[in-house]
Order: C-alpha cells, then structure tokens, then sequence
C-alpha cells in the first residue's frame, strides 16, 4: 500500500500508455478520490465526463492541438466546473458550514458579500475563480491513480472552444483540464524541481 508520501513522489506525467482498459470499479474509486477533495464554501463545482469511446478520445486529442497520446489512454477524463450552480452551490455550503458552527456568522457574511461582487466580475474571471477548486479535486484523481498502478498527465493545452462543441456543452461548463488516464508505457525519471530554498519568500 502506498503512502502519500510515496505516491507524491512516484507520480509522473504519463504520455505512453498500455490498451488495456481500466475497470469501471477503478474510475468509480478515482472519482470518489474527487468529490472528496476540498472546496472553498465546500461549493464542490467539479463535474467530470468520462470518455472510452475511440473517436471522441480522438477528437479531444485534435482539440488538445494535436496531443495525440490522450487518444492512446483507455480512459480520459475531461474535468470541469459547473459555472451556473456555483454561486447557489456557495450560498447553500456556506450556510450548511454556518449551521454546523465550522464557520464563524463573521466569515459568512464576508463571503456571502465577495459572492454578490462576483456576480459582477467577467465571465473569465469568475471562471478561474471556481477553476482552481476543480484543480484540487484533479491532483486528488491523480493521486489516487497510482494505488491502481494507473498514470495520469494533466492537459491544459486545449480550445475550449472546440471541447464544447464535442459534447454539445455551452459557456455553463468550463473545461479545467484534460487527465488521459491508463496503465503507464513508460516510466520516466523524476523531473527537475526546485530546492525548498528556492521555493521561500522572505
Ligand atoms: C496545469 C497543467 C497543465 C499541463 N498541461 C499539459 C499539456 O497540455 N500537455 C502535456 O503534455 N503536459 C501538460 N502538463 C504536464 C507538465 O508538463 C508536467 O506536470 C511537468 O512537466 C512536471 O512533470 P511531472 O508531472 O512528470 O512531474 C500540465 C501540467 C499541469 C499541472
């Protein structure tokens, strides 16, 4: 069994994958690693379509400016935020984390006032706001992978645009990410990382 220590530092982006499939109880347990993961408000805006299919694998790899291995992986999750339900997903969060006493009347408030101003902010803006909740609930799914032998690569080299039009999705849904996941055909070496000198601020 791994630690997290261990999968924090086993895990690679993977751009070489096996054909074999992964188990449907295996992507249940990745998106359970998901749902999990934090949010600010506990809003939990992630939302995530699972793709097997050849030909739209193929299609998000065109839309990925020709990244072809994401066609490769027997699985590729497209990762998502749900830009209409985040503000009443806040708004009911926050009350619940109000109601249980997690959360000060004080802190609540301040939200419940940075949510009105965000409904003024540009459409771009407010979606990088909620985007970042999803990155976490991405990492989560990556981690989580290596317990099932399983590699990931985050992508977000892609036309949205063009992932949209795919599934039909309009400006509601913003795509975070592309994760191919599969059994790894490669196994590549640690890449460079800063010193944690080099990581602090004075
Ligand atoms: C936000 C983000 C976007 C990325 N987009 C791409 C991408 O579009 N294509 C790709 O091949 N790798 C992509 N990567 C993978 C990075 O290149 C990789 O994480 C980095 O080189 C460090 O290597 P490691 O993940 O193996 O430690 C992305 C990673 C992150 C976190």
């Amino acid at each position: 069994m791994l630690t997290t220590k261990d999968a924090i530092q086993q895990r690679r982006s993977i751009r070489k994958f096996k054909s074999y499939p992964v188990p449907d109880e295996v992507i249940f347990e990745l998106l359970d690693a998901a749902r999990l993961a934090p949010s600010g408000s506990n809003a939990q805006p992630w939302r995530f379509k699972i793709v097997q299919d050849n030909e739209t694998k193929e299609r998000l790899a065109k839309a990925a400016y020709d990244q072809f291995f994401i066609a490769e992986a027997p699985v590729v999750i497209v990762c998502c935020a749900d830009i209409s339900g985040y503000l009443s997903g806040v708004v009911s969060g926050l009350q619940d984390l109000g109601r249980i006493g997690a959360v000060e009347d004080r802190i609540v408030n301040i939200v419940l006032d940075r949510t009105d101003r965000m409904q003024k902010m540009s459409f771009d803006q407010f979606s990088q706001r909620i985007a970042f909740n999803v990155a976490i609930a991405i990492e989560h799914i990556a981690l989580r992978a290596l317990d099932f032998g399983l590699g990931t690569c985050w992508v977000r080299v892609f036309d949205e645009e063009a992932i949209r039009a795919i599934f039909g999705w309009d400006e509601t849904v913003s795509v975070v990410a592309l994760l191919p996941v599969g059994y790894p055909g490669e196994s590549p070496a640690p890449r460079k990382r800063q010193p944690i000198e080099e990581i602090l601020i004075d």
